[in-house]
């Protein structure tokens, strides 16, 4: 709190509004007190304005292209630290010492195996269900599996559950994605790395030996790394909305994959490479760069924009150039796919639309490009999303169960619909 206050004037009376002091980013108006005193709401669909909660966790400063993990710059984090050391940090707030590293990487790794009866869950859904779905559902379904961590009162529980969806989320994808390519499950094998782990059951078949390339492992956990938080986005903000209920943490994690499907958010990885794959060729993109344009045809440049960032988004340089490596080293610079990226970057960045509106390639513009490259499919790419996003997601979680000042999240409304009526009989309608 500051000695600042901000005065509002309303029908000849004022109101005092007290101004909070952020460590970082712009001052924040406490209105809490204001539907009290002045039986006024306030409006702000998609909360473009509004603070709903207080986190030391993840900082975003979308005007200078900046993202800190914990105080930490994601580009210096990409280059020196890895997946599960950024764990570590976003769920504790400090990077581990050597022997704390060894103990948490040992915690996740002894939980990657899920509980063998989840086989027979899996084998519930449509043989070509979307991985997102099955995720939604059997992530959710974690609480009958692991009922003794759903207790959100107990610290320890609340500790048991984080480290079981951090180690097991990766499982499930890869068995989200086994299953609907009708290929058996691979179990996991600890004593690869995080990243390498997942590539393995996901690529590996029992017929063949598979040994996980040290590029794809260290792309793969960049890729993770890069997503795993990003302050209150959608699937964050419906995490900490869920569990603001008391609901257990592997629903309010399902919760937050279910939100993360849409191709507003996690799901423009897919809709981006989707688009890349329907333009084809680099001659076809002024069509499309003009339609983007015409708000009439709803379409949108997928992998183009973003909420918080008005300057480019420090995710998307360090995934340019990843991509660059990834495809540099399989030998694949020239897939018409990457041609017809980098054209369409060229000229967005360029274009006086999207310069004005500030729409600069997001980290789903690359990433998609990226596990394309590596063997996955379309579907792929959001679950792969939803596994890097987790720590983040819980991490949050954790943080809100442990605020004193959490309330259950309850916006209001500008109600807009009828004044009071009376019933009228269905016969005098
Ligand atoms: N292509 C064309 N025009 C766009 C695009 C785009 N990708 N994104 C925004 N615009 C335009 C809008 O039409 C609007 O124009 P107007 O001011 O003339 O009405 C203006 O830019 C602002 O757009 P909003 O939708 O108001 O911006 P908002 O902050 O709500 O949306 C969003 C951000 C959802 C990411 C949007 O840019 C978008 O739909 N992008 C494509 C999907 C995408 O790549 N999502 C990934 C987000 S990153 C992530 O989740 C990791």
């Amino acid at each position: 709190m500051s000695d600042k206050v901000a005065k509002l004037e309303l029908d000849g009376k004022t109101y005092d509004l007290p101004v909070l002091k952020p460590t970082l980013g712009p001052d924040v108006l406490d209105i809490r007190k204001l539907y009290g005193e002045a039986d006024v709401f306030t409006f702000d669909p998609g909360f473009t304005s509004t603070a709903a909660c207080e986190s030391a966790i993840t900082y975003i400063d979308g005007d200078v292209g900046e993202l800190l993990y914990r105080g930490y710059p994601i580009e210096q984090l990409a280059e020196k630290s890895t997946h599960l050391e950024v764990c570590y940090l976003l769920l504790y707030g400090e990077l581990p010492t050597a022997a704390q590293l060894a103990d948490f990487t040992q915690r996740v790794t002894k939980h990657t195996m899920v509980h063998e009866q989840m086989h027979y869950f899996f084998r519930g859904f449509r043989r070509d269900a979307h991985p997102m779905a099955t995720m939604v559902g059997v992530v959710g379904a974690m609480a009958a599996f692991y009922h003794d961590s759903t207790d959100i009162n107990d610290p320890w529980q609340r500790e048991v559950a984080a480290i079981r969806m951090i180690a097991k989320l990766p499982t499930i994808a890869a068995m989200a994605y086994k299953y609907s390519v009708g290929q058996p499950f691979v179990y996991p094998k600890n004593a690869l790395s995080y990243a390498g782990n997942f590539l393995h059951m996901c690529f590996a078949v029992p017929a063949e030996e598979y040994v996980v390339s040290p590029i794809l492992e260290k792309a793969m956990d960049r890729i993770m790394m890069l997503h795993a938080d990003h302050e209150q986005n959608a699937s964050t903000s419906t995490v900490r909305l869920a569990g603001s209920s008391g609901a257990n943490p592997f629903a309010c994690i399902a919760a937050g994959i279910a939100c993360l499907w849409g191709p507003a958010h996690g799901g423009a990885n897919q809709a981006c490479l989707e688009m890349l794959k329907e333009i084809g060729t680099v001659d076809r993109i002024p069509e499309y760069i003009a339609k983007a344009k015409d708000k009439s045809s709803g379409f949108r440049l997928m992998g183009f924009g973003h909420r918080v960032y008005k300057n480019f988004d420090p995710r998307a340089k360090v995934m340019k150039e990843s991509a660059d490596e990834v495809l540099g080293l399989l030998g694949i610079e020239n897939n018409p796919l990457l041609q017809v990226a980098k054209e369409l970057e060229r000229i967005a960045l360029e274009d006086d639309y999207f310069v004005s509106k500030k729409l600069y390639p997001n980290v789903d513009f690359y990433s998609g490009i990226i596990l394309e490259a590596m063997g996955f499919p379309t579907s792929m790419f959001t679950p792969i999303f939803a596994i890097s996003r987790t720590v983040g997601w819980i991490s949050q979680w954790k943080e809100m169960i442990a605020d004193k000042n959490q309330k259950i999240g309850r916006p209001r409304q500008l109600y807009i619909g009828p004044q009071k009526r009376d019933y009228v009989d269905l016969r005098h309608r």
